[in-house]
């Protein structure tokens, strides 16, 4: 056989399975497929930066070192942010896409809106999302390139290395400032939160074993987060962290 005529057959499977692929993502379920994945990899993401950033209550060595450490090697530091960038684009997109498939499908001429398609959850996604998208960037200008921070420090000036430790101390020293990223990590637990029940739903996965168990486990996650987090914040108000 020769290649001459192979290879248009296999360039014709890969089409075909591009366009399949194009045509599952055209469709309601992989568009809530796509946000379940890009949600998981933002869960996974905060889950690991609360954890680093509980290391303030181990002083300012040990949260700078950390810090420095990232910075140091900018492949994973590049790498991670383009990959968290995607996943954020490609959630805000799909959700977007998904409420208005969700409208288009509503029945025109409703006197009244019911919320019959779309649960409580849904709902408060529609709220938590943007509160959300504003809070993360407000957070880039506070905390990693410190132009909406007050008193912003670099332990290395010359490559642009910031000094986590006191930038957060610095930071949550303004009870306003606190009180903002103690409102966004309600909001945020609330997302994660309802996140994962719609995820559950949407996809139908329903099983007797499993689906409670990942329902507990995702509200675990949700409250691990709320907890971690605001103790930042309220330890440097109360003069912990200092
Ligand atoms: C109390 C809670 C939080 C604290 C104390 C905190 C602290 C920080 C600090 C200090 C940095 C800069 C790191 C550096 O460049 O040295 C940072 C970066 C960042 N934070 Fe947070 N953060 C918190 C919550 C969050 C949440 C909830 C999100 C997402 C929803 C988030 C997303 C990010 C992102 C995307 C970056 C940029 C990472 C990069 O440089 O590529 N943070 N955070």
């Amino acid at each position: 056989m020769s290649v001459g005529s192979a290879a248009p057959s296999a360039a014709g499977a890969r089409s075909a399975d591009t366009s399949k692929l194009l045509s599952f993502y055209h469709s309601p379920v992989g568009k809530k497929a796509v946000m379940a994945i890009t949600g998981l990899i933002g869960a996974g993401f905060v889950i690991a930066h609360m954890l680093g950033n509980l290391q303030v209550f181990l002083g300012p060595a040990v949260m700078n070192a950390y810090g420095m450490k990232l910075h140091e090697s900018p492949p994973l530091l590049y790498g991670a942010r383009t990959v968290l960038l995607i996943a954020l684009a490609l959630h805000i997109v799909a959700a977007v896409q998904l409420s208005r498939m969700n409208a288009q499908a509503r029945p025109k001429g409703y006197a009244k809106w019911t919320p019959a398609g779309s649960s409580y959850a849904s709902r408060t996604m529609r709220v938590s999302g943007p509160l959300l998208a504003l809070f993360i960037i407000y957070h880039l200008l506070h905390f990693t390139s410190g132009v909406a921070h007050p008193n912003f420090h670099y332990q290395d000036a010359l490559h642009r290395v910031p000094a986590p430790y006191e930038n957060v101390v610095a930071g949550f020293s303004n009870p306003v400032v606190s009180l903002v990223y103690i409102a966004a990590m309600i909001v945020l637990m609330l997302h994660i939160h309802h996140g994962a029940w719609s995820l559950f739903q949407s996809l139908g996965l329903n099983h007797p074993r499993y689906t409670p168990a990942l329902r507990s486990l995702a509200r675990a996650a949700s409250y691990a987060l709320l907890t971690g987090n605001c103790a930042i914040p309220l330890a440097v108000l109360a003069g912990v962290v200092k």
